[in-house]
């Protein structure tokens, strides 16, 4: 079929005769369908969507499209978690010890942030002497040896979804939730892990803002996996405030190695175990959520998930003393004005006054600084008195720190009332 015609067939809504769309994917990414004619199609799909088939269609198409990863070496059921992308979410730096400290191996494959929301590589590269450029035999011989790995994604795999993100990301179609599961799950199913953990974040601060949207992703990300035969479960967590109090990059490292000690704020903490049940439960050690959240808070309790970081993160060539973590050359707190309960904190307004002080990028060449954020120290529900610091801002110089403390207090309301505070793990598709 001529990509004219289908691009007719998808405008008009019908759909894709099988093996198609297969075609039309594979030939954009060797460069023989021009990007004009991919951007038409894309804009189809935005308005019309992709029945299942077409779904999973498109998902094969795009981890046939470059190399997957051979996890099988390890001779052990291996496990990844992947989130959409929240504000302080630093789960995964936390989850990875947690799970391979129970013996659960770990691998993931992570991405850089962009926008309001932060990534799990530029948390790590925080650390001095981190590597995340680690190859594909350099991952495996990690997880077989160390159980636990964290790298960023390699060039070979999933070429197709780096050109169709590109193309998406220029065109407005990036929000569509059948291009958004294959997206994400075609780079899971290539990173070659058994058993994934899914966390669709859902609210203000989150990609996905509306939870019927949120459900369909996650109904759909977890049925590619099934399909695949891989086990997976997807949580769907708040995302209407930052998960923990950190917002940045190396603090937000250090909350989460507060976490492993058995601190750490309660939200992250709830967030980590649980999610660490779940894993612990699709893994091959046999056993079912509650005895999997018994084994992580034991792991945290006894001192051997923070072993376990020690070790990971030696392993990546990191310095894993939160002491070698940068710090930012000034900080400042935002006070509240007046006494009351906090109704509102923005999670989307926190992550970009962050991005603001150098913690994220606008375009993903920019630079990161490690060392700024935000240190919300007053979380949704809590009473302050005035005078009470509600944040603290971390910045490189006096200028940017007045900037994000001005905004910053745009994002806090208070109020006279304690508000509803909803719950953090808001759903979860099996
Ligand atoms: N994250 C991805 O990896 N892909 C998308 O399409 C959206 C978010």
């Amino acid at each position: 079929m001529r990509v004219v015609d289908l691009i007719e067939r998808k405008r008009d809504g019908a759909e894709l005769p099988p093996g198609e769309l297969r075609k039309l994917v594979l030939a954009h990414t060797r460069s023989a369908v021009p990007d004009e004619q991919m951007a038409a199609f894309l804009m189809a799909v935005y308005f019309r969507g992709l029945s299942a088939s077409e779904t999973c269609e498109l998902t094969d198409a795009m981890v046939e499209s470059g190399a997957t990863v051979d996890l099988s070496s390890v001779g052990r059921t291996v496990v990844d978690k992947h989130s959409t992308g929240g504000v302080g979410d630093k789960v995964s730096i936390a989850l990875g010890p947690v799970v391979a400290a129970c013996g659960v191996p770990f691998a993931k494959m992570s991405g850089r942030g962009l926008g309001h929301t932060g990534g799990t590589l530029d948390k790590l590269e925080s650390i001095p002497g981190f590597r995340t450029a680690l190859s594909v035999d350099e991952l495996v011989s990690q997880v077989r040896e160390v159980g636990l790995a964290v790298v960023g994604q390699t060039d070979e795999l999933v070429p197709a979804d780096r050109r169709l993100y590109a193309l998406r990301d220029i065109t407005a179609t990036v929000p569509e939730v059948s291009l958004i599961a294959a997206s994400v799950m075609s780079k899971k199913l290539a990173a070659g892990a058994q058993a994934i953990l899914l966390d669709v974040k859902v609210g203000e601060g989150a990609f996905t803002r509306n939870p019927c949207t949120a459900r369909a992703l996650a109904e759909s990300m977890v049925q590619l996996a099934e399909r695949a035969r891989r086990r997976a479960v997807c949580e769907l967590t708040a995302m209407d405030q930052p998960l923990g109090r950190a917002v940045g990059n190396a603090i937000e490292v250090r909350e989460a190695v507060e976490m492993l000690g058995g601190g750490g704020p309660p939200d992250l903490r709830d967030l980590v175990l649980r999610s660490a049940a779940i894993l612990l439960s699709l893994s091959d050690l046999g056993v079912g959520e509650d005895e999997g959240r018994r084994l992580a808070e034991n792991a945290v309790a006894s001192g051997s998930a923070m072993e376990t970081y020690r070790r990971w993160v030696s392993a990546q060539g990191g310095n894993p003393d939160p002491g070698a973590l940068p710090r930012a050359p000034l900080s400042a707190p935002l006070v509240a004005a007046r006494p009351g309960y906090v109704v509102r904190l923005s999670a989307h307004g926190v992550g970009r006054v962050a991005a603001a002080l150098g913690a994220g990028r606008e375009r993903k060449e920019d630079p990161v600084d490690h060392a700024c954020g935000v240190v919300c120290l007053a979380k949704l529900g809590d009473r302050v008195e005035a005078g009470d610091a509600l944040a603290e801002v971390h910045g490189p110089d006096e200028a940017r720190l007045a900037a994000a403390l001005d905004r910053l207090s745009a994002c806090y309301e208070l109020g006279p009332e304690p508000p509803a505070v909803p719950p953090l793990v808001l759903d979860v598709v099996r």
